[in-house]
């Protein structure tokens, strides 16, 4: 494949074909050296015009642990601050020598726009509300190697999904292995297209009883600018996932969070902390999941091509 731009043109396969890989990658992680040389010769840029701890660290890790040349653009020290366009950075890139762009943008469609637009290959590292590809893939590589299967499985997504790219990646992802999916939050958070992809809950009890993974989500409080919550303690009382919630919830249930978390928000920390509990786990996955999507997009043969 040349570019990983969403999991909405993905088909079965090539997810099963990437979560395959990232096994592989990921024994390679428990190797003394962490090396392959499989990206030798390459150059993987991060370009993240919003912020990352996770997704940025474990993509350049990856791009590392697999011999590349990495460089990350800081856009707050960049060029972007003299009033460079983003059509005159992916020039600028490309005359760089850039052989793999890894972008992370507020505005939905830019890793598409970017794709349009140049040589190299493009990685979405989230884009606005629209997706966040690796972070689904490594949500549903994580409930493969806990659960043994991806499929035909009851998940709840708890939370603020109007604003989750994350959300809207693993909808698209795991609606294509037969997974009964049910969502519930505030109604402000609840956009009115869900009814066609998943069961709108009713209450927080019914949203997560019975469910084999519950996927709770970050308030995006960077793009509530309309004040969709009325306050953090109100939200935590109604939607959080605490000691209070987790007698509906069975031991075997995993807990997951893409990160990062708003303690005592959306999750207690004492939930955050139960075995079923797989949040630092997905940190880890997420970089043989990125090793594998570097992997695919620098060959010549792959699922676009
Ligand atoms: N889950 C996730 O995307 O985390 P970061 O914002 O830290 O990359």
């Amino acid at each position: 494949m040349k570019h990983l731009l969403g999991l909405r043109e993905l088909s079965k396969e090539d997810i099963i074909k990437i979560l395959n890989l990232a096994k592989d990658m990921k024994t390679i992680l428990k190797s003394e050296t962490k090396k392959t040389p499989h990206l030798q010769g390459y150059s993987v840029v991060t370009l993240f015009y919003e912020n990352s701890t996770r997704t940025r660290t474990s993509f350049e890790l990856a791009a590392k642990f697999m011999s590349a040349n990495t460089t990350s653009i800081s856009v707050q020290t960049s060029s972007v601050q003299k009033g460079e366009s983003l059509l005159d950075t992916i020039k600028t890139l490309e005359a760089l020598k850039t052989d793999v762009l890894i972008v992370r943008h507020s505005v939905s469609g830019v890793p598409h726009f970017i794709a349009k637009n140049c040589s190299f290959s493009v990685i979405n590292a989230g884009d606005g509300m629209n997706e966040h590809p690796t972070q689904a893939l490594l949500d549903m590589f994580t409930i493969r190697e806990r659960l043994r299967t991806i499929e035909k499985l009851k998940i709840a997504i708890i939370g603020d999904i109007l604003h989750s790219r994350v959300a809207r990646s693993n909808i698209w992802g795991l609606s294509k292995f037969d997974n009964q999916i049910t969502v519930f939050g505030p109604q402000t958070l609840i956009p009115p297209y869900i009814e066609n992809f998943a069961y709108v809950a009713s209450s927080l009890e019914e949203a997560v009883s019975g469910k084999d993974v519950i996927i709770d989500l970050r308030i995006q409080l960077e793009r509530q600018k309309r004040g969709f919550i009325t306050s953090k303690q109100e939200y935590y009382k109604f939607y959080g996932l605490n000691e209070d919630i987790m007698r509906y919830i069975s031991g075997s249930t995993l807990i997951m969070h893409p990160g990062p978390v708003n303690r005592g928000v959306e999750i207690s920390s004492e939930v955050m902390q139960l075995p079923n509990s797989t949040i630092e786990e997905q940190v880890t996955n997420g970089i043989a999941v990125r090793m594998a999507v570097l992997y695919l997009c620098t060959r010549k043969e792959g699922i676009y091509r």
